[in-house]
């Protein structure tokens, strides 16, 4: 029986050595540890033996079984091993394997938004945003445009509720911003606009603007003027002149509507300017004594000027952009061009 035990061991490791698999592995765990596995039956045979012999052979098998145990769960654990290797292998992703994906950019209108803003934080203004869902009272009754007033209508606006719409202009920003700080005010608030429009060629119903207020004592139209030819030359080119149109917006008095030299013709007339010479660009005025007594700011001290840029329009002009929906599409061809 010693003998049938031996070998039985030296077979069993032998076949352990050379399997490939856990499953090959379990099943000749089985056959042989296993219920009815041979050195199980060997063990049931040992109530035949004689009461002397039964613990001497008794002992034999048990110690086959923990040598067996322990040969064969290193085995499986090596064979565990090899096969999450091999898992690992096949299913390992070489992020690097596709050198040709090209590197994204910036759409050309945040090009141009942060010339535009770097050209402010130059001129020492600060940076703020606003809510793009915001209140009736930032975006209109502070303007001065109490609930009746006809400029609401003017501004196609998404209402959420009657008090809660999509932010129809950067405008309100000045109101949150002079609720915060005191004069002096140097800030410009960028920011994503909606109106309920249908979309066609110069029309969005999201566009953005940039909102741009100074704030303190003394300050003149002469000071917006400055500030707007600055921006001009710097943004288009040196030579570019503007010019101040009178115009309405309630929240400024008086108001203007700014015009820039063509930037295509340099004022001669052509397409895009219409043969006019110039180029509408945005809307400013002195802030409205009203808008600065709402934010607490006392009007006999201080005076200050206000202007909304269009950027979508800047960027339109700048690339000669026919179709104000392009820019808004994601088409990889148009957007490649910048
Ligand atoms: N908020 C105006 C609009 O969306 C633009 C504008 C005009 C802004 C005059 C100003 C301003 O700050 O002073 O049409």
């Amino acid at each position: 029986m010693e003998q049938k035990i031996i070998e039985l061991v030296k077979n069993t490791k032998a076949k352990v050595n050379d399997i490939g698999s856990a499953k090959e592995l379990n099943d000749l765990k089985v056959e042989v540890l296993g219920k009815s596995g041979e050195l199980t039956l060997i063990l049931r045979g040992l109530k035949d033996l004689s009461a002397d012999e039964r613990p001497v052979m008794g002992k034999i098998v048990n110690d086959a079984r923990v040598e067996l145990e322990a040969v064969i769960g290193e085995k499986f654990a090596q064979l565990e091993q090899k096969e999450l290797n091999e898992k690992l292998l096949k299913e390992k992703i070489d992020i690097s394997i596709d050198k040709k994906t090209p590197l994204g950019k910036l759409h050309p209108l945040n090009i141009i938004k942060r010339r535009a803003i770097d050209f402010f934080i130059s001129m020492g203004f600060i940076v703020t945003e606003s809510p793009e869902i915001e209140t009736t009272y930032y975006n209109f009754d502070m303007l001065n445009i109490p609930p009746d007033h006809p400029a609401r209508e003017t501004q196609d606006t998404f209402f959420i509720t009657d008090k809660i719409l999509l932010t129809t202009q950067t405008s309100a920003g000045q109101i949150r911003t002079m609720e915060k700080i005191k004069p002096p005010i140097k800030m410009i608030s960028p920011g994503r606009v909606f109106r309920s429009d249908e979309a066609d060629a110069t029309h969005t119903p999201c566009f953005h603007q940039m909102e741009g207020l100074v704030v303190d004592k003394g300050i003149t139209m002469c000071d917006l003027k400055g500030i707007l030819s600055s921006f001009a030359k710097h943004f288009f080119d040196a030579n570019t002149t503007i010019r101040f149109r009178p115009s309405h917006f309630p929240f400024t008095e008086p108001s203007v509507e700014v015009d820039v030299s063509c930037v295509h013709c340099g004022g001669k007339g052509c397409n895009v300017c219409k043969g006019t010479g110039w180029i509408e660009i945005l809307g400013a005025g002195m802030v409205n004594r009203r808008v600065l007594a709402g934010c607490g700011i006392d009007p006999d001290v201080y005076t200050g000027f206000a202007f909304g840029v269009g950027l979508d329009r800047i960027t339109a002009i700048i690339h000669g952009i026919n179709d104000a929906r392009v820019p808004f599409e994601g088409d990889i061809r148009f957007l490649k061009q910048f």
